[in-house]
């Protein structure tokens, strides 16, 4: 089964002349334990894909699916339920909610799925370890550096066991290095727990590191291209 199907996904936004065609006639699969960057100049419609592959947006034509699951059909309020069982996500703005600790960002989407008191201790205290941030449990997103709240954030997007995590440019806001080390920490959850990640990138360097590249060009698929 895969993870995420995409059956001829197109998006455009606006009407008439004012028309904007962001993504078009897009297909592909992914398969569970892919570690899958998009990439394409500004406006190639990276971050269009994956809102439409997240649920938050709808396609305007085709379908697709989240483990065989039509969520084009979905209400908007299932397509929201399902994000917090199935999906996880990255940001390039880190958006960490800022009145909460680490560890209580973390926790939020436990809290929200009824996970009891105890399981959320055991898989909190687990995931900060893994991602480094033990001695950061208390800090609020305002005390910690990009890179420590990307390492949050990564945490969050984990700790639910999604089906798969989106992650619309991750690094674009860090340094190189420290982008390096946030791929490579995703890496290691990909490898580890087998989580499937598809992430959106300008950078060569994080390309690299993605085990298979889908090239967009103005909303259609350009080139793809398989690693190792
Ligand atoms: N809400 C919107 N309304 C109208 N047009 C939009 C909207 N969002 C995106 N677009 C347009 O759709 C196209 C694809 O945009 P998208 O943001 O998906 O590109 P991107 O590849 O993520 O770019 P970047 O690398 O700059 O983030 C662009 O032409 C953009 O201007
Ligand atoms: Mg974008």
């Amino acid at each position: 089964m895969a993870i995420v199907r995409l059956d001829k996904v197109s998006k455009v936004y606006g009407k008439n002349k004012l028309k904007v065609h962001a993504v078009t006639d897009v297909s592909f699969e992914v398969q569970e334990g892919e570690f899958l960057a998009i990439v394409g100049p500004s406006g190639s419609g990276k971050t269009t894909l994956l809102n439409l592959i997240g649920g938050i947006d709808r396609p305007s034509k085709g379908k697709v699916y989240i483990e065989d699951q039509d969520i084009t059909l979905l209400s908007k309020a299932r397509r929201s339920d399902l994000r917090l069982k199935r999906i996880g996500f990255i940001f390039q703005e880190y958006n960490l909610i800022p009145v909460l600790t680490a560890v209580e960002n973390i926790e939020l989407g436990l809290l929200l799925l009824g996970i009891d008191k105890a399981e959320r201790r055991e898989r909190v205290n687990k995931i900060i370890k893994d991602v480094g941030i033990l001695e950061l449990a208390n800090r609020r997103p305002k005390e910690m550096s990009g890179g420590q709240q990307q390492r949050v954030a990564v945490a969050r997007a984990m700790v639910t066991k999604p089906a798969v995590i989106l992650a619309d440019e991750p690094t674009a806001n860090l340094d190189s290095n420290t982008g390096i080390s946030i791929l490579r920490l995703m890496q290691e959850m990909n490898h580890r727990e087998n989580i499937t990640f598809i992430f959106s990138t300008h950078d060569p360097m994080v390309m690299e590191m993605a085990s298979r590249v889908i090239i967009l060009r103005d909303g259609r698929i350009e080139s793809e291209e398989k690693r190792d």
